[in-house]
């Protein structure tokens, strides 16, 4: 039996008749058309379908469509500013740190919650951050120095908006 929900996925409402069973990384895939989430595993352990829900990272594969009702979901998709790309997402580009892509939305998106709570991290932090996001192109030392030059750019950004 269908329910009648509405996600709001980078701030559009979109209204889906799901399955009380339908994961979210189907729905926004399958249902909303937003493909830069990626599922990989199914099961909690490579960390490609992270998505953002009220800025904290979650694995799309394990949560309900219908426990996201109510919360503001940010994919990939809703991440670049306009035609520019976000400052994450420019750092992984200039630091070769994306290579085949798979992981690199997921990966973005846990970057980007961890910036958030912690603007300045150590290298250890970034680590830690990522820990549940697997790459099995990189070996990690560029995407990590990628979030080390985001994190200098975003407090530059910053810096020039208060001067
Ligand atoms: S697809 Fe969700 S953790 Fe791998
Ligand atoms: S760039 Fe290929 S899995 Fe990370």
């Amino acid at each position: 039996m269908k329910r009648l929900i509405t996600l709001n996925i980078n701030g559009q409402d979109f209204d889906l008749a799901v399955s009380p069973r339908d994961l979210l990384v189907d729905v926004i895939r399958r249902k909303v058309g937003l493909t830069g989430t990626k599922k990989g595993c199914g099961q909690g352990d490579c960390g490609a379908c992270t998505v953002l829900v009220d800025g904290r990272p979650v694995l799309s594969c394990l949560t309900l469509a219908v426990a996201a009702q109510g919360k503001k979901i940010q994919t990939i998709e809703g991440f670049s500013e306009g035609e520019k790309l976000h400052p994450i997402q420019a750092s992984f580009v200039e630091h070769g740190a994306v290579q085949c892509g798979f992981c690199t939305p997921g990966m973005i998106l846990s970057a980007k919650a961890l910036l958030d709570r912690s603007p300045d991290p150590s290298e250890e932090e970034i680590k830690r951050g990522i820990a549940g996001n697997l790459c099995r192109c990189t070996g990690y030392k560029k995407i990590v120095e990628s979030i080390e030059a985001a994190a200098e750019k975003l407090a530059a950004r910053e810096e020039g908006r208060m001067s």
